[in-house]
């Protein structure tokens, strides 16, 4: 058993989780550490077995709001974001996520995302353009702040009809709620920004589907509001939940997705090269971008009922973090897991989860990171890192840097 060094967030564990949790899995795969009241689980059969039994609930925030309910003086506007939160569909366990969802599928539909496509080239043209524009060829180019970050939030924004102009809005309160759902529940400091954060994108995108109820257009809004099941659709409140989720959800795993890739070649100047004289292995590329370095860390479970994991009990209401980043490397499932391996074949990874909550924007990232990785090393084939010196996000959920330095080495 582990005890000294259950500092899953200290400096070490958050630069290199891969060795965190190499050594999680050899010494105790179902480790709980008491300072998160928490179960932590690194192995891939026990993380798949967890993310497809209903012995694990998706219905985590319910308990958190009751709890804060109980308190004397509760803080009723955390209480009312939460409750905001609560809608979305990540947070719901069947039978009412198998509605919600089946409606939600309809719109989102992988036509709609194909034809994308187009839009996500000229995005991505654009923004590599403005890049260069403001590069210099003795300061490096953060590659988050240019391309990483504004290409997801552009092109999802774009899909639910949002208007160019009001684009930046989103970056705030995005961030804003950011700090709630991916940090810690009990930071004071966070209830407040997130709560301004989502009572304005609420406000917004309920103007916003008015709009569209009485104009309807080509774009995702307008698919959501008509999509029906014979006689049912979604409710207003459902509408809303879904628009959040889908602006938020589609934001900063995204970006990760891009930025953590373009590292992985950065620091492997031979997978680099491979991809950049054989786009054709894009796809093959992306499922193993996502393994080796994927966005999404864990996700959070909370127990339903009495049950075993990995040969440990666990009761009703433990909070358990999947962690898909440690499932990602098992060496049960994986040849050398720790190498980044291009053509890998077979690869079960799990990085968009499993089972009835698996991603829903899973072929809109593929999509756009399909398109957006190629064309930087066709624009950018000499590229360098800038700097060792990464500053990793200290989260449990997402595996994300706050910069990327690159010198691009563009000819203008
Ligand atoms: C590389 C980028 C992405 C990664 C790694 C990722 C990862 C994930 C994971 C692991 C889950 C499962 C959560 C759970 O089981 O609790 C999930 C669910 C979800 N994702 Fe993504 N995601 C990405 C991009 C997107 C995009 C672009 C969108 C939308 C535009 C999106 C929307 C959603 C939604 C709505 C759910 C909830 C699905 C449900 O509960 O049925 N994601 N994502």
């Amino acid at each position: 058993m582990r005890s000294g060094a259950d500092d899953i967030l200290g400096p070490t564990a958050v630069a290199d989780p891969y060795s965190y949790f190499a050594e999680l899995r050899a010494t105790d795969p179902v480790h709980w550490i008491a300072s998160y009241r928490s179960w932590f689980v690194v192995r891939h059969d026990d993380v798949s077995e967890a993310l497809k039994s209903e012995d694990f609930s998706s219905d985590r925030i319910a308990p958190v709001i009751e709890r804060l309910r109980s308190k004397d003086r509760p803080d009723i506007s955390l209480i009312e974001t939460l409750e905001l939160l609560n809608g979305w569909l990540v947070f719901r366990n069947p039978p009412e996520h198998t509605r919600f969802r089946r409606l939600v599928h309809k719109a989102f539909s992988p036509r709609m995302i194909a034809a994308m496509r187009e839009e996500v080239v000229s995005v991505a043209g654009e923004l590599m353009d403005l890049a260069v524009a403001r590069s210099s060829p003795d300061r490096p180019t953060d590659l988050i702040h240019e391309i990483a970050y504004p290409l997801p939030a552009i092109v999802i924004a774009g899909m639910l009809g949002v208007p160019p102009e009001d684009r930046d809005l989103f970056k705030d309160w995005s961030d804003d709620i950011s700090a709630l759902v991916f940090g810690a529940l009990d930071d004071e400091g966070r209830h407040e920004r997130a709560r301004h954060g989502m009572s304005e994108l609420v406000r917004y995108i309920g103007e916003l589907l008015d709009r569209v109820r009485l104009q309807p257009g080509d774009d995702l809004a307008t698919a959501l509001v008509e999509s029906r099941d014979g006689e049912d659709g979604l409710t207003n409140e459902e509408l809303i939940a879904i628009c959040v989720n889908l602006l938020f959800g589609g934001h900063e795993t995204t970006t990760n997705l891009i930025a953590n890739s373009m590292l992985g070649l950065l620091k492997n100047p031979e997978q680099k090269e491979l991809l950049r004289t054989d786009p054709a292995i894009i796809g093959a590329a992306i499922e193993e971008f996502l393994r080796y370095d994927g966005p999404a860390k864990s996700v959070v479970r909370v127990v339903a009922a009495d049950t075993e994991l990995g040969g440990k009990s666990m009761k009703r209401g433990d909070r358990v973090f999947l962690m898909l980043a440690g499932a990602n490397h098992d060496p049960e499932v994986f040849d050398r897991p720790d190498e980044l391996d291009l053509r890998r074949k077979p690869n079960k990874h799990i990085g968009f989860g499993a089972g009835v909550h698996y991603c829903l924007g899973a072929s809109l990232a593929r999509l756009e990171a399909s398109v957006v990785i190629p064309l930087m090393l066709e624009r950018f084939p000499e590229c360098e890192l800038g700097s060792e010196q990464l500053e990793w996000d200290p989260v449990l959920l997402t595996r994300g840097m706050k910069h990327l330095p690159v010198f691009l080495h563009a000819d203008r």
